[in-house]
């Protein structure tokens, strides 16, 4: 977004009334502060072997289940693995930044001074959450991944649009409603405490955000007319559909199998074979599926027309069916 001087800024007429339920939201922040830089709150010296035994278990992930993966000794599985999840993490903390970037652009524009101080907090937490990433990488690879093609082309139109609608269903909607997903599956598998500790100071802020969203979102959308909102529903599946494909393509994380000195296409093929005959991309079965619950939340928001509906029936089925399964666990 392109930051234009605006004369009326400093003159009489530029502070609207503050909206309440986002003065509230100010209050609420005060209470999960933590800071990423102390060692006793982020704990990452922690006794734990990584290289021996994996951040998460070989059978997490679809690309160690291949047969390809089977061939290779248990050291060359581990150091796979272990790649990915460093090109995963690398990816969560560029999608990190760009909220942080997203969320200081928005914040700037604001008439409303609860909804510009809204955004500030979210701007230091995000700010915190890259911090808190990328010391945990640092501590356990020394280095960082480049984006996904596909990931990153979306986190670039994020930063770059003019859209305040893009820029927040965008992060609050689509990347937290993922992310919330996918933190749980993680903190939930994971070998390493420092990760798990990681993942839950970061989920309570995330969710925060992310009830941000679609307050703000309601708001929205009830001006928003019929034409503008399919336009939106459109971009919104193509959004999901970026993620979908950061998420099951070998080919987006060629990146970690060149590091694990391997060639990506067997392993890219059979992930792609195994993917027709199960329907989860990633993870253990019966388990929490990012992209299941990034399609209902979209599904309750009303992001998704008829024809979106449809498109990603197979998440949304997903979901009824999860929650149909917990509900027979509970009762029993
Ligand atoms: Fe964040
Ligand atoms: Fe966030």
């Amino acid at each position: 977004m392109c930051e234009r001087f605006d004369p009326k800024r400093f003159g009489g007429d530029w502070y609207g009334t503050p909206n309440r339920g986002y003065s509230d939201m100010v209050g609420r922040a005060v209470d999960r502060q933590w800071n990423p830089w102390n060692d006793g709150v982020l704990k990452l010296d922690v006794d734990f072997e990584f290289e021996q035994c994996g951040i998460m278990p070989q059978e997490w992930f679809p690309d160690l289940r291949t047969r390809s993966a089977l061939a290779l000794s248990e050291a060359d599985r581990l150091r796979l693995g272990n790649e990915i999840v460093c090109w995963l993490l690398s990816g969560i903390l560029h999608g990190e930044q760009a909220a942080l970037l997203t969320c200081s652009h928005l914040c700037g524009r604001q008439t409303d001074p609860a909804l510009q101080e809204v955004l500030a907090i979210q701007v230091r937490e995000e700010a915190r959450h890259v911090a808190a990433f990328s010391r945990y990488l640092t501590a356990r690879f020394g280095r960082t991944h480049a984006a996904g093609d596909a990931f990153g082309r979306f986190l670039r139109e994020l930063v770059d649009t003019d859209s305040p609608v893009k820029k927040i269903i965008g992060i609050s909607i689509i990347i937290e409603g993922f992310a919330m997903g996918a933190f749980a599956n993680l903190q939930l598998h994971t070998r390493d405490p420092a990760l798990r500790q990681l993942l839950k100071l970061i989920q309570k802020d995330e969710a925060a955000h992310h009830q941000f969203g679609i307050v703000w979102l309601d708001q929205q959308l009830r001006n928003k007319s019929v034409r503008g909102r399919s336009e939106l529903r459109s971009w919104v599946a193509r959004a999901f559909a970026a993620l979908l494909v950061n998420l099951v393509s070998v080919r987006q994380r060629r990146a970690a199998y060149d590091r694990a000195g391997l060639d990506w296409r067997p392993f890219s093929k059979e992930v792609r074979h195994a993917r027709t005959r199960t329907d989860w991309p990633m993870g253990l079965e019966d388990d929490i599926n990012p992209l299941t619950v990034l399609a209902n939340v979209l599904d309750r928001r009303g992001l998704l027309g008829k024809r979106e509906r449809l498109a990603l029936s197979q998440w949304l089925e997903l979901g009824r069916e999860t929650r149909r399964r917990r509900r027979l666990r509970s009762a029993h």
